[in-house]
């Protein structure tokens, strides 16, 4: 698969036209998708109705909730609803990546939107728990093709300086979609007794501007050139750049294609010595950022302040508050990553994350007993440190963990090892959605101090293994970041 869509060059002609930004914003809806399927969840998993109709065990859990705070929820089929669909894009991201190699980004897209609004329709619909669990299944196919394409479109129509803000466009478009579900939750929580159909059928919404915007949106130049249609890649370059001295950039991807279908196999040439640090990076980032604990947060927020004492309301509002942090904060890194540095705002975020996980692990420890709950002011205190926790991760391994695997990579391996990130994310994520719950019930508050233990590793990875790849353009990194550090120039010819 060629990679000249996120490689760094010198700057070409081209202007901001209106057609790349619909383009930009229609696959961004991509992330939205994913974002929303992240953020729906954890309300649905909370409504009553839902509970008494597919798990009336959980439900009469928690009529006893008196009897334990921690374990009211601890149902594996219940976290299967949420984690099948991570499982379901892990394997996805790898046939999508095929896909995409073989018949471009702008039908991956399309087959993510077909995927998406099918698993709307049929959670939506679902009047047993198989239907509810398809219904996920055929939604993670979706997230698995549009996390695979869209990032790599974005990367790939962007013009050359607004390559890291265009990519974080699909992070910031994750957030809006988490912040959308947690409003639409708290809406539906009070229709009975289909208030969980409409959470979970809303998706064919987005899904559907993702369907329209799948035919709207051009094929990548790069895309194009590499599958031999250079004519049209010509013309769709100059379609999207707005201008026609496209010669040069042309020229480029012409050059990187060539070379990139040299290579037979990408994913073997990520076995090789030099493709150590780049994929011990791309994974450790994906590993590190679930392991922040950020979607213990985003899937279970309103079980969470349940857990903690709101009443059904009060937790979805909560998880509202903590939906408008995640997007006014993704803002910041739009404007910080490329002045203050990559290192500096993933370090800054692991002091503060550390804090707030040792701090809501204290109180809990201290103030919620099995039975009973937190006072008013213990509870909103609670809130308080989860906003600013996930303040912290939006601004830095949230974006930084998509944008770093994918300016890492040299040119030949760089969309296997892209693949290779999502996977690893997916795997994690699944992980985490289906094991929090029963963490939750044994571990108590102290799941927070496990959190915190592995935020202390990933600071003292990113302090020792991660070098600052700001301002380096791709093609340099192996002389200019790899060679010069003191453990992976081992890993260099
Ligand atoms: C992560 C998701 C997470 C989201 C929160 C993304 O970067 O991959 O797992 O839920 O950020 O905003």
């Amino acid at each position: 698969m060629s990679t000249a869509g996120f490689e760094t060059q010198d700057k070409f002609p081209s202007r901001i036209t209106p057609y790349v930004v619909a383009c930009w914003i229609f696959a961004a809806f991509g992330g939205l998708m994913f974002g929303y399927d992240i953020g729906i969840s954890g309300g649905v998993t909370a409504m009553d109705d839902f509970l008494i109709r597919f798990f009336p065990a959980v439900h009469e859990r928690k009529l006893l909730a008196k009897e334990n705070n921690y374990c009211k929820y601890d149902d594996q089929n219940l976290q299967l609803f949420t984690s099948s669909l991570y499982l379901a894009a892990l394997f996805a991201s790898f046939a999508a990546s095929k896909v995409c190699s073989i018949f471009g980004r702008k039908p991956t897209i399309l087959v993510a939107s077909v995927f998406f609004l099918s698993g709307a329709a049929s959670s939506a619909a679902a009047e047993n728990l198989w239907m509810l669990i398809v219904g996920r299944i055929l939604l993670g196919f979706g997230v698995g093709f549009g996390n695979e394409a869209v990032p790599l479109f974005l990367s790939e129509i962007a013009p050359v300086e607004h390559r890291g803000a265009v990519n974080i466009l699909f992070q910031f478009f994750v957030t809006i979609g988490i912040f959308i579900a947690n409003l639409v939750n708290y809406g539906t929580s009070k229709l009975h007794p289909h208030g969980w159909r409409v959470s979970l059928g809303l998706a064919g919404v987005p899904a559907f501007v993702l369907f329209i915007g799948s035919l709207v949106i051009s094929e990548t130049p790069t895309s194009l050139i590499e599958r031999g249609n250079e004519m049209a890649g010509k013309m769709t370059l100059k379609k999207i750049r707005g201008v026609d001295n496209v010669d040069a950039e042309f020229d480029q991807i012409k050059e990187a294609s060539d070379k990139a279908r040299l290579v037979q196999h990408p994913f073997k040439n990520l076995l090789k010595r030099s493709s150590v640090p780049p994929v011990v990076i791309a994974i450790c980032l994906q590993v590190f950022q679930q392991f922040t604990g950020i979607n213990a947060i985003m899937f279970y927020a309103p079980v969470l302040f349940q857990t903690v004492g709101f009443k059904d309301d009060a937790s979805l509002l909560s998880a509202v508050i903590t939906g408008i942090v995640n997007v006014a904060s993704t803002v910041v890194s739009i404007y910080a990553v490329d002045k203050l540095g990559r290192r500096k705002l993933l370090l800054q975020a692991c002091v503060q994350m550390l804090i707030c996980q040792a701090a809501i692990g204290g109180i809990l420890l201290a103030y919620l007993p099995t039975t009973g709950s937190l006072t008013k002011v213990q509870a909103i205190f609670v809130v308080v440190l989860v906003c600013l926790f996930v303040m912290s991760f939006a601004w830095s391994w949230g974006p930084l963990g998509w944008l770093i695997p994918s300016e890492t990579f040299p040119q030949e391996t760089r969309t296997a090892g892209f693949a290779l990130a999502v996977s690893s994310n997916m795997l994690c994520t699944f992980i985490i959605a289906q094991a929090f719950l029963s963490m939750l019930c044994h571990m108590r508050a102290f799941i927070f101090f496990f959190f915190g233990l592995w935020i202390v590793v990933m600071g003292l990875f990113v302090v020792f293994l991660l070098p600052e790849t700001k301002g380096v353009p791709i093609d340099l990194m192996e002389e200019r970041v790899w060679k010069q550090h003191s453990v992976w120039k081992r890993f260099m010819d």
